[in-house]
């Protein structure tokens, strides 16, 4: 997401070769990113290895200002599609992702067209974002019941300062079986441990950038409830000989439904650390630290294990 933005096209190359020099293989974009300038930095970085890679990519955001140039409508999906195609440099996409809810478009259209586009072959499987429990619940039953494809993911936000996918939209995925990939695994930065109580964030940074209606904006991030959270996430990293993002990371991998997590980083630096989330295990006790401290509140009807 910050291809194109924070960073630009060499240093973005330098980060897709260390990440699938280390294994990494799966690689999220979306068109809406730096107006399709992202999809063209990776559609690039991966030319030379393409078929080894689980591309994703995401429709629904306005690419332009006519009424079809946004939406889950029949028009838009191909026509975004296509798109994406050209700027990724390929003839397929591994999962494409509907970015958001759209109550303009009949589900049944969205997932007619889809489905489509799969038995066309460019696309191999599809995703949903940013969707509530009821909105995957209702698409599996659609599909379930006219054959047509189902959602296999769901990105949604989510880490140790937020959890509320856990009222909801977490037992709506295991009851259905679709896999969660985190978005904003870091809360956008705040979990590595580098913003401090008493300081405004780093000229510069994620969260110093962040506009007042977005998820990272300072003002949801420096709460009291989340430095409480964060001063746990340094205690374990202390105990551990792990960074404070290594454990952050390391925890999310732990909860159910999980089945990757997408991170984002702006140097090699900061790649190298959070690939450190792997290879070694929280304990239960420290499992139950992080989770007693960052639960969220009761919320009636929702039983909290949540
Ligand atoms: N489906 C959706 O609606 C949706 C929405 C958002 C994102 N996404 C996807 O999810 C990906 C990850 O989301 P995100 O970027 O919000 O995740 P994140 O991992 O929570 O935040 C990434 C930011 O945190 C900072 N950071 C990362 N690692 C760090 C480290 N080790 N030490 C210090 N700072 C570190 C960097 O910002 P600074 O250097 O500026 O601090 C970086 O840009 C995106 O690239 C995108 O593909 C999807």
């Amino acid at each position: 997401m910050t291809f194109g933005r924070e960073i630009d096209e060499v240093p973005a190359f330098e980060l897709i070769a260390r990440y699938l020099e280390a294994g990494g293989n799966f690689l999220d974009t979306a068109d809406v990113y730096s107006a399709g300038r992202s999809e063209e930095i990776v559609g690039k970085a991966i030319e030379h290895c393409r078929a080894d890679v689980v591309l994703a990519t995401k429709v629904r955001f306005p690419m332009g200002n006519g009424p079809n140039d946004q939406g889950l409508s029949r028009k838009h999906l191909i026509q975004g599609l296509e798109a994406s195609l050209r700027r990724l440099n390929t003839d397929y996409i591994d999962l494409y992702q509907v970015h958001g809810w759209d109550a303009h478009a009949p589900l049944e259209e969205t997932l007619s067209a889809l489905s489509a586009l799969v038995r066309q072959g460019k696309v191999r499987y599809i995703g949903a974002s940013n969707f509530a429990g009821w909105q995957l619940v209702k698409a599996l039953s659609i599909s379930e019941s006219r054959g047509f494809e189902k959602f296999v993911s769901v990105q949604l936000q989510y880490s140790l300062v937020e959890r509320s996918i856990e009222y909801e939209i977490v037992p709506a995925c295991q009851e259905i079986g679709i896999g969660i990939i985190p978005w904003g695994p870091l809360g956008q930065g705040f979990l590595s441990g580098k913003y401090r109580r008493d300081q405004l964030p780093p000229e510069g940074s994620r969260l110093a950038t962040a506009e007042p209606d977005w998820e990272e904006h300072w003002s949801r991030r420096a709460t009291e409830v989340n430095w409480h959270i964060l001063d746990a996430v340094q205690s374990i990293a202390g105990e551990t000989g792990r960074s404070a993002s290594q454990v952050a990371l390391n925890w999310l991998l732990h909860q159910p439904a999980v089945s990757a997590v997408s991170v984002g980083a702006r140097s090699t630096a900061q790649l190298d650390e959070n690939l450190g989330a792997v290879g070694w295990e929280l304990t239960e006790e420290q499992l139950g630290r992080l989770d007693v401290v960052s639960r969220p509140r009761r919320m009636y009807p929702y039983p909290n294990r949540l």
